[in-house]
């Protein structure tokens, strides 16, 4: 039996509304990555641009273990795979790849989202690493079909990735996603075609593929949440919260023209 949340139309469209937020909150902050500003002012911006929307962040607070998450946003930079706590003294440099991952709680329900932007100019081995990572995020959504099997998004994305010579991270996986950041079921990025759950109609999934340039291996910062790159290599995350609807995988996070009222 299957403990996979299934969403009624009313989840689904309150759903629809807590990605629409976290898709434009994160919309905001991919042009801010430029030489010279601070991970930290990128924070400001996303906690600024989640409140503005009359959201809260799932991130700040968030407990694991005996630690609480001490900011809105995640920004993890260069070797830095996922969950990177802003910091003044962490400035971009033209080259530098940023990954900005926003997850907002709206009205009961929660949108996952996150990007990977290259700082001005980056080095052909990155160009590669960001166009391979987005299209394996590209290709595990287009398995989230009713009638698959969560393993057949997985081994779809670890098949793309692994036949350019890239690898993916085994330490964090994807994840259902709804009235809670994590819900049932895991989605690895890498597994077998075939097995794992079926899919239904109504499930809400946050497919986010963490790709390597180098090796998959991973270790925590001393901070506890920073995730590295065991070898130092450059790691890209790209992230959508999906919608299995009965009439094929439907992106819940797209951003949505924010009103001029809300921006003055
Ligand atoms: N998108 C991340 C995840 O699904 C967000 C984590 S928020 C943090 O794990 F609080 F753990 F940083
Ligand atoms: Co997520």
């Amino acid at each position: 039996m299957s403990r996979i949340p299934i969403k009624d139309r009313d989840g689904i469209a309150r759903m629809r509304e807590a990605c629409a937020v976290a898709a434009t909150v994160l919309e905001q902050l991919k042009p801010l990555c430029r030489p010279g500003v601070t991970t930290q002012d990128l924070e400001e911006a996303g906690r600024d641009w989640i409140a503005r929307l009359g959201a809260r962040s799932a991130c700040f607070g968030y407990q694991h273990g005996a630690r609480r998450y001490p900011a809105h946003t995640c920004i993890s930079v260069n070797d830095e795979v996922v969950h990177g706590i802003p910091s003044l003294r962490r400035v971009l440099r033209e080259g530098d790849v940023v990954s900005l991952d926003v997850v907002v709680w709206y009205q009961g329900y929660i949108g996952d989202n996150a990007f990977t932007v290259p700082v001005g100019p980056v080095s052909p081995l990155i160009e590669k690493l960001l166009r391979i990572t987005r299209e394996a995020l590209d290709l595990g959504i287009r398995q989230a079909q009713v009638g698959n099997r969560i393993g057949d998004i997985s081994s779809t994305i670890q098949q793309h990735v692994e036949s350019h010579g890239f690898s993916v991270v085994r330490d964090m996986v994807g994840h259902g996603v709804g009235a809670a950041m994590h819900e049932p079921p895991e989605i690895p990025n890498f597994g077998r075609r075939g097995t794992g759950e079926r899919i239904k109609p109504g499930m809400t999934l946050a497919i986010e593929p963490m790709v390597n340039a180098g090796a998959y291996k991973t270790r925590t910062l001393s901070d506890g949440w920073t995730i590295v790159t065991a070898d130092g290599a450059p790691s890209a995350h790209y992230e959508h919260t999906v919608l299995t609807a009965d009439t094929g995988p439907e992106i819940l996070t797209v951003p949505r023209l924010v009103a001029a009222q809300v921006l003055s």
